[in-house]
């Protein structure tokens, strides 16, 4: 369906000022197919009247398709190396760090429909006598209602759970129902979701372990450098952040540095690693 490049803008702009997401030019194709649902809701017949909808201030519309829009690309166990680091180098530094109060907090920012979640999830139950004393509290949070209303039912299509879940996994943690898949109850015990927009002020408290991944990529500087400052406020002193493949911290922020231990793990920086991990950031950022 054609667009004029007037109604591509003011739609690309609307996702970028509810979200700080940016459409790059060549993601903008996607605009006219992610909106024929939205098109057919509002019964709508082009466009650029749908563009004229959207710009005006508290038009219901806008919500569906700022939900349109965005990439809610995700799922269980994406990069299965950032969750054999959080058990390999995270966990058992944080199980000793934390074995007097034996509580761990952690964050995932932008969980889209849950699967990422859930995956850390698994992760405690498959050591259940390590973390069964332990007060685990996993949040999800993404500032799209949809998403987090799906990650909170909990239920997968065939599709999604056939995407990086081994089937062990899916035996022993999910209940067929009809051609979906339900997380077992007992596994949601420690996960909650809330809509959240990352650029807003975090959740409260500190937690042990964030992740953020495959959220900031589409971000503009500005508005990353904000995402940022938030992520490393809401980072335990001794906090692990974790981002997407090809995502870093390296001349975005000051506040964090990478962890020369773990490749994709970040630290505050200003601990008694400070200056290894300063090293570390120069290194990567010559290609050295
Ligand atoms: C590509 S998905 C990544 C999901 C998951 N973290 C992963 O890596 O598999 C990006 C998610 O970030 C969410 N998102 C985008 N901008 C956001 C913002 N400003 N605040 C919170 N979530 C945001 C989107 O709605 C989407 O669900």
């Amino acid at each position: 369906m054609d667009m004029t490049p007037l109604a591509a803008r003011s739609l690309a702009g609307l996702l970028e000022q509810m979200t700080g997401q940016q459409l790059a030019n060549t993601r903008r194709w996607r605009i006219a197919t992610a909106l024929q649902p939205v098109m057919r809701k509002y019964n709508i017949s082009s466009l650029d009247m749908l563009a004229g909808l959207a710009s005006q201030p508290g038009a219901a519309l806008r919500e569906d398709v700022v939900e349109a829009l965005l990439n809610h690309e995700t799922s269980f166990y994406r990069d299965l190396s950032v969750f054999k680091a959080i058990g390999d180098e995270v966990l058992p530094a944080l199980s000793e760090a934390r074995a007097a109060r034996k509580r761990l907090r952690i964050w995932s920012a932008g969980c889209s429909t849950g699967q990422e979640v859930y995956s850390l999830a698994f992760l405690f139950s498959k050591e259940k006598a390590r973390w069964d004393d332990w007060q685990i509290d996993i949040l999800g949070t993404d500032v799209s209602p949809q998403a987090i209303a799906q990650a909170r039912n909990g239920i997968y299509s065939q599709f999604e759970v056939q995407r990086g879940l081994p089937i062990g996994d899916l035996i022993s943690r999910f209940d067929q129902e009809g051609d979906d898949w339900r997380i077992r109850s007992m596994l949601k015990a420690r996960v909650s979701f809330s809509v959240h927009n990352l650029l807003d002020t975090p959740p409260a408290g500190r937690y042990d372990i964030i992740l953020c991944r495959n959220v900031l990529l589409y971000l503009n500087a500005e508005k990353r450098a904000l995402a940022f400052e938030r992520l490393a406020s809401a980072l335990a002193s001794d906090g692990a952040l974790m981002l997407g493949a090809g995502e870093t911290v390296i001349g975005q922020t000051s506040k964090l540095g990478a962890d020369i231990k773990a490749r994709g793990l970040y630290r505050l920086v200003g601990d008694g690693t400070r200056v290894e991990k300063r090293q570390s950031d120069r290194r990567a950022a010559s290609g050295t």
